[in-house]
């Protein structure tokens, strides 16, 4: 079965997969340059932390592929190369992945101009292409480790096994339209599935932008993972009435930001379904690559939160159902679900307190809290190529 690809890609030239119009249609648009690299990620044809910094990223790539540049000088490339990622670093303000790729990228160049002081513009531009490519590269290994990792500690601590199959809840969609391919949080339950771990995988809705049942519905599927969607309203009831006979052992969601104590920025709703999880004794896990670490910031409360506009929440989208059941893809009406006057709170994100998180499943290993409640994530960090970079 083919893999669902959200970015294709080959030196001087991106496509990116239009999640917006998921999953009744699938169309690839060409991303030239960094305005549109910019446009995609800000209207969220391409959304998921690790995806937005490569789309960046790559976008940038592009365009220097092309010769699309004008530098006679080392300075002048690295100036250049710094001014179009700071504009690509405003198109989405809480997914850490882009500012901390893009820390990576500009370190990147400026050491080969330090170790290679006859280093050349071109030497500059090849450097910062083979850069992106290898964070793209990278990230499909992550999710992998990510995938086993978590899975090995759901053997581990809630004792999952081919005779004690779990179920898990997950949320907004953290699978391979997410990252470069596999994803996080659905890239654990992709691997329970394949270890013959996995009972079965709820999925909310994710309200308001739908993430849960246009996109994670849709991978869990295409690739026949046992599913079920639910709203998000649902989450309770069903930790109520289906716990014991579905064996539920955990909520598994990804991250945008997760920082020094712990406290993760994720969808809108995640921290209503950590509330839930701990009052039906669940185990609540955040599955994140190092690169959504952000140590620079202390806490929760000193996240940037995204507010997006409020037609998210007063209007709907999508093809016709026609009278036999089955979706006219060519035909996409708008359609008005609120009063178009009402006043709208529309933050794309929360913050789930770290006290509340049992696991932070990384590439590198799972990170738990010691006897104080506290977790370490200096030292996995430190650990990562990011940091050393
Ligand atoms: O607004 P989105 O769709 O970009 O939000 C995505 C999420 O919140 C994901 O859970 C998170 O980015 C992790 S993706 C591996």
């Amino acid at each position: 079965m083919a893999t669902l690809e959200a970015i294709q890609y080959s030196p001087g030239k991106l496509k990116v997969l239009d999640q917006l119009q998921l999953p009744h249609s699938f169309q690839y648009e060409v991303v030239a340059t960094c305005e549109d690299a910019f446009d995609c990620i800000r209207s969220m044809r391409v959304r998921g932390a690790p995806a937005i910094a490569i789309v960046a990223l790559l976008g940038l790539a592009v365009e220097l592929h092309n010769g699309e540049y004008q530098a006679s000088t080392v300075d002048d490339i690295i100036a250049y190369i710094d001014k179009r990622l700071d504009y690509l670093k405003e198109s989405r303000p809480t997914a850490v992945d882009l500012g901390n790729s893009i820390t990576l990228l500009k370190k990147l160049i400026r050491g080969v101009r330090e170790t290679e002081p006859e280093s050349t513009v071109d030497d500059i531009v090849k450097a910062y292409i083979a850069g992106a490519e290898e964070y793209m590269n990278r990230d499909l290994h992550t999710n992998v480790s990510i995938g086993d990792n978590g899975t090995n500690w759901l053997r581990d601590v809630v004792g999952a096994s081919k005779d004690n199959t779990i179920s898990v809840l997950t949320h907004c969609n953290t699978g391979s339209l997410a990252t470069s391919g596999h994803g996080t949080a659905l890239g654990i339950i992709r691997s329970l599935h394949k270890d013959g771990l996995l009972k079965h995988a709820f999925c909310t809705e994710t309200r308001p932008y739908n993430q849960g049942s246009r996109l994670t519905a849709f991978e869990l599927v295409y690739e026949g993972i046992p599913s079920t969607l639910i709203t998000d309203s649902m989450a309770g009831a069903l930790f109520a009435t289906q716990k014991a006979e579905k064996n539920i052992a955990a909520v598994i969601v990804g991250a945008d930001r997760v920082v020094a104590n712990g406290d993760t920025a994720n969808k809108i709703g995640t921290y209503q379904l950590a509330v839930l999880a701990r009052y039906h004794g669940l185990k609540f896990i955040v599955a994140a690559p190092r690169t959504s670490i952000d140590l620079a910031t202390a806490a929760g409360s000193d996240i940037h939160i995204e507010e997006r506009k409020k037609e998210e929440l007063t209007q709907v989208s999508g093809p016709v159902v026609k009278q036999d059941g089955t979706v006219d893809s060519n035909e996409v009406v708008r359609i008005a679900t609120a009063d178009q006057r009402i006043d709208v709170w529309n933050p794309a994100f929360d913050v789930t307190p770290h006290e509340l998180i049992d696991a932070i499943v990384t590439e590198a290993g799972v990170v738990v809290k010691d006897s104080e409640g506290k977790f370490d994530l200096a030292r996995i960090k430190s650990e990562s190529d990011v940091a050393k970079a």
